[in-house]
């Protein structure tokens, strides 16, 4: 791999080829100023390329002169080969004076980016519900004049035994047509259940190659959909965007009351399925296949999510004690929902634990192999609120913490989800305060996402610009602390480098949003290690699922004490666990039969009414925690920051 040098610190760093230089320095923990994001526009990155190979993305305002000194911007260069960058000082410094303060190098930094695989889960076959076949029939003749259902039943008896195959009545809309088409050569479309095989499609001509399923995790806050190819088991296109009962209230517990109210349940279920069949047309769209070729439908969603797709009323979800309508569900035609997918099409939803635990957590516990390990694993998946999940092959614990949906972007004035223009990675210069971001995509900042979030708050914190309950030192001299409309904050980009036309900043009220959030998760981990007597030390893996972004850092995670503190080899992140889960289904009849198993043995903690949940969340309201004993490899690198 090559390896970077940044001088004048003389820190060395290998990177993947092709890796941006100003990630680079961001992961080898050099400040380099950047404040669009790596957009190209800001022109604060410049760095001399004095040795090595790289490749030039673009100059952006570098002059001539500069070019010729071998300036380049770093957001705009990619590493060849083994690179010696110097890093000029005027990059470095920012429009406050210097403090004076002795720089410090950290020997930490772990990045996790989400595994560029399809399903974590192992020893399952490639074996979809549903699967497609050629056939040609004999045309009829005067003295062979079976009807078309005849004629194919007979060739089916002949080819397989018939008794197995129910005909599905939306088969014989077309039928005729469908036959004649392609001068009797014919696709059939057959999905296994467990009650039998079922013939739902017959297309004219050989269309055996054209066989996908739309996947689709019903998030809270964003529904995110995917088509995968059910004949080369890999994701073809991509889409997602808000749910659009985001309109009927933020979270769950606004969503349940609206529903109560009159045509409330109608308009929440049109809502979620209006947002999918956007996306449905977005994927069909950018993989250019027709409708017909989509054969099988896979959701998952929290149990309120399911019970709005599937038009059920959510109201004893929140309603002592707290009793979903269904768990387990039967296998539905899409169709009826008001998806526009074609007649025939099944649609199967995850499996809930409870009202507080629902399929998107079956989904992200089947899909990342949980429950087929030894290793006793954490899972905890930080979404619109945070569930978390204790165990192996053998036993699995549950909870659910209210912790809202600040690391989504909700509650934070500038959070934004994790799309381009999304600020995902946060360095603040301990010398001037000054920041260096990253973004999704590279393009000029419109927001923070979680991963970006998570770092903002830990640099604040390392820097000492907040304290350890989330207040600015306002005595600090740096135009970018000042106060705003919500008392303190600071501003991470000013309006004229940012893509919303004014500057991004982050308050003292979305700090104490951030805050609280982070102390729902950490009480709910430490009720659940409790509740079966294992200490952290004990766990063996810990898996972050969520939408953060591309990067989760687990050092900056556990600085402010969002994640318990253990060695960065044992956490894995795995992007969305509900969507890996519902790939692994698309692709597995097999592994479909687990994820009911899991959801069955999964037990199930309600953290509302455990009294001890308040004062573990008390004890967690704090920067990384009140009981520092169990941060003590954050206490050090705090104190290596502030020496
Ligand atoms: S020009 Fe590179 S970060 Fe702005």
């Amino acid at each position: 791999m090559p390896e970077v040098i940044f001088y004048p610190d003389n820190i060395k760093i290998e990177v993947v080829e092709g890796e941006n230089l100003l990630r680079a320095a961001m992961i080898a923990e050099v400040h380099i100023n950047a404040s669009c994001g790596g957009d190209g526009t800001c022109g604060k990155c410049r760095v001399i390329v004095e040795t090595g190979e790289v490749e030039v993305l673009g100059r952006g305002k570098l002059t001539e002169a500069e070019i010729e000194r071998g300036y380049h911007l770093a957001c705009l260069t990619n590493v060849q080969g083994d690179v010696e960058v110097r890093v000029p000082v005027e990059s470095q410094m920012g429009d406050s004076k210097i403090l004076e303060r002795e720089r410090q190098i950290p020997a930490w930094g772990h990045f996790l980016s989400a595994p560029d695989v399809e399903v974590m889960a192992t020893a399952w076959k490639h074996l979809s519900p549903t699967r497609k076949m050629f056939m040609k029939l004999p045309p009829p003749t005067i003295e062979d004049n079976l009807s078309d259902l005849e004629r194919l039943r007979r060739e089916l008896s002949r080819q397989i035994s018939l008794k197995e195959v129910v005909i599905d009545p939306a088969v014989l809309k077309n039928l005729a047509v469908n036959l004649r088409e392609k001068d009797w050569q014919i696709t059939l479309t057959f999905l296994d259940t467990d009650d039998g095989t079922y013939l739902i499609q017959v297309e004219p001509g050989n269309a055996t190659k054209k066989n996908y399923a739309l996947v689709v995790d019903v998030g809270t806050t964003t529904v995110i959909a995917q088509l995968v190819d059910l004949s080369e088991g890999k994701v073809t296109a991509k889409a997602s965007n808000y749910n659009a009962q985001i309109s009927y209230g933020e979270d769950v517990i606004t969503r349940i009351i609206f529903a109560g109210r009159e045509g409330g349940l109608l308009k929440l279920q049109s809502a979620a399925v209006t947002t999918i069949n956007n996306l449905l047309s977005e994927l069909v769209r950018k993989a250019q296949i027709e409708l017909q070729d989509i054969s099988y439908m896979v959701a998952a969603g929290n149990t309120t999510m399911t019970h709005l797709l599937l038009g059920l009323d959510p109201k004893y979800i929140r309603e002592d004690p707290y009793i979903p309508t269904i768990s387990s569900v039967p296998l539905l035609k899409a169709r009826d929902l008001g998806i526009s997918l074609l007649e025939s099409v099944y649609l199967y939803c995850f499996p809930g634990v409870a009202s507080y635990v629902g399929g998107d957590i079956t989904a992200g516990i089947l899909g990342s192999g949980v429950f087929q390990s030894d290793k006793l694993t954490l899972y905890i998946d930080i979404g619109t609120n945070g569930e978390l999940v204790l165990g192996n092959r053998d036993w699995l614990v549950s909870c659910s913490c209210s912790a809202g949906p600040a690391f989504e972007g909700g509650g934070i004035r500038n959070g934004v989800r994790a799309t381009r223009g999304a600020i995902e990675q946060v360095r603040i210069s301990r010398e001037t305060l000054e920041p260096m971001i990253l973004t999704i995509g590279q393009s000029k900042p419109g927001g923070i996402c979680g991963s970006g979030l998570i770092d903002v708050v830990a640099e604040l914190f390392l820097s000492g610009i907040i304290n350890q309950k989330g207040k600015f030192n306002t005595e600090l001299k740096t135009p970018r602390i000042r106060m705003g409309e919500n008392g303190a904050e600071y501003v991470l980009v000013w309006a004229e480098e940012a893509g919303i036309g004014r500057d991004i900043t982050i308050s003292e009220v979305d700090l104490d949003n951030l805050i609280r959030a982070k102390a729902a998760i950490y009480a709910g981990i430490t009720i659940l290690t409790e509740s079966v007597d294992v200490k952290i030390p004990d766990i063996e893996r810990i898996i972050i699922a969520g939408a953060f972004g591309n990067y989760i850092e687990i050092d900056k995670a556990m600085i402010i004490g969002l994640l318990p503190e253990a060695d960065s080899e044992r956490f894995i992140f795995i992007g969305n666990g509900s969507l890996m889960g519902t790939r692994a289904v698309a692709l597995s009849r097999a592994l479909q039969k687990e994820a009911e198993k899991i959801a069955r043995k999964m037990t199930y903690l309600e953290l509302s009414v455990n009294p001890a949940f308040m004062d573990r969340y008390i004890s967690a309201l704090f920067l990384p925690h009140t009981n520092m004993d169990a941060f003590p490899k954050v206490m050090g690198m705090i104190r290596e920051h502030r020496a």
